[in-house]
């Protein structure tokens, strides 16, 4: 063997030994690598499918054509809980779809490359991706052997992560064998718990979805609402101030409109000096948003609880003297399943608007 072609040996290996790196990404991803996606259920369309993906676990909702519910729970993995968590820090945040310009189109090509690659070979795009594709797998698979159906299109619902993106939310049910769903007639490019919270309490919906101008008439009627969604779980506490008006108004939720604690959790209580500290500090949290540096937003007229943690006692009173100013209204009958049950409402009357699902009107405009 000539000198030329052991050099063209050992550069070979070595471009091998990186492409198996760079592909792999995270080495920590080891349940991963031998996963390969499953091919999409055949048929289902028209089921008015939403999954809710929680601070730490998930639920579903199915919407039957006389109006009811099918609903249920599946508790995140520890591996979910830690990568929700991870991705509320802005720390984590990278830039993503939809671009500001073409320097960040350009600048993100790399991230998108490597994803594809991944995809093509099995993979999930991201280590992220496959811990949120294995959770909606699990969550898809309770509802089918609960409801008796196969699960195709789905609505996901995410809390407002500071880092996580809309093509982590597509290529999750892409790798779960599920299609993803934008909401019809909805124009945000994620469908965050706060929008699918109020309308799960049956907020911000006209009465005659049928009939579009006589909705739209309706919804010039509504009350606008200084709504304070609030989700509390085992391990986050989350808080959004928004303005609100129809539920399909879209949503105003600005950095500074919205706060996740990841170690604020009813679970992160005996991390605390006494109880009396951890909510002394479960008010602050609360107050965060509604009182950010002299922006004068006025105190919450209505609240709206989420999350799996919100019957709690101490967390109620909490709640009342953190914002109980204006005798706000208070909705809490439902936490653990209005999210999933208002994206599922808002994706059938969505379809009735338009029959063909339309295309999303910005998201992930590629530039
Ligand atoms: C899910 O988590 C909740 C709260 O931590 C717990 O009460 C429940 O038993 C769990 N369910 C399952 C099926 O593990
Ligand atoms: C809106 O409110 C006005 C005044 O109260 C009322 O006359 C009208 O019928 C309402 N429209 C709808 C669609 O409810
Ligand atoms: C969460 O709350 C704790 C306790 O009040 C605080 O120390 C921490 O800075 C908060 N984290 C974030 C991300 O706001």
């Amino acid at each position: 063997m000539n000198t030329a072609s052991r050099a063209t040996i050992i550069a070979t290996l070595l471009l091998f030994t990186f492409l198996v790196f760079w592909l792999a990404g995270d080495p920590l991803c080891t349940g991963c690598i031998s996963r390969v996606p499953q091919t999409p259920p055949v048929e289902d369309s028209g089921l008015n499918v939403a999954i809710n993906l929680a601070s730490s676990y998930g639920t579903y909702a199915l919407r039957s054509p006389d109006g009811t519910y099918h609903v249920g729970r599946t508790n995140g993995s520890e591996e979910y809980i830690q990568m929700m968590s991870k991705l509320s820090r802005a720390s984590s945040q990278h830039l993503a779809p939809p671009y500001r310009d073409m320097g960040e189109s350009f600048l993100d090509h790399p991230r998108k490359l490597r994803r594809e690659a991944r995809k093509k070979i099995g993979l999930p795009a991201s280590r992220d991706v496959g811990i949120l594709g294995d959770q909606l797998r699990e969550i898809a698979k309770d509802l089918q052997s609960e409801a008796h159906i196969r699960v195709g299109e789905v609505v996901v619902t995410v809390p407002h992560l500071l880092a996580l993106y809309q093509d982590d939310i597509e290529d999750a049910c892409e790798y779960a064998g599920l299609e993803y769903v934008h909401l019809p007639h909805y124009y945000d490019p994620l469908v965050w718990e706060t929008m699918a919270a109020f309308a799960g309490y049956g907020l911000g919906l006209c009465n005659h979805y049928k009939k579009l101008e006589r909705c739209w008439e309706e919804e010039k009627n509504m009350t606008t609402w200084n709504l304070l969604t609030v989700h509390y779980s085992q391990h986050a506490l989350t808080t959004a101030l928004t303005p609100q008006h129809s539920a399909y108004g879209g949503l105003f939720e600005p950095p500074y409109r919205h706060a996740e604690n990841f170690s604020l959790g009813l679970s992160a209580k005996d991390d605390f000096r006494d109880p009396e500290a951890y909510w002394k500090a479960v008010r602050r949290e609360l107050r965060e948003v509604v009182e950010f540096a002299h922006m004068g937003f006025d105190e919450p007229d209505l609240v709206v609880l989420t999350g799996d943690s919100i019957d709690t006692e101490e967390f109620m009173v909490s709640l009342k003297d953190a914002v109980l100013s204006r005798n706000p209204t208070v909705h809490s009958n439902d936490g653990l399943f209005a999210v999933a049950k208002g994206a599922a409402e808002m994706l059938m009357r969505g379809r009735n608007y338009f029959p063909k699902p339309s295309p999303p009107l910005l998201a992930g405009v590629d530039l």
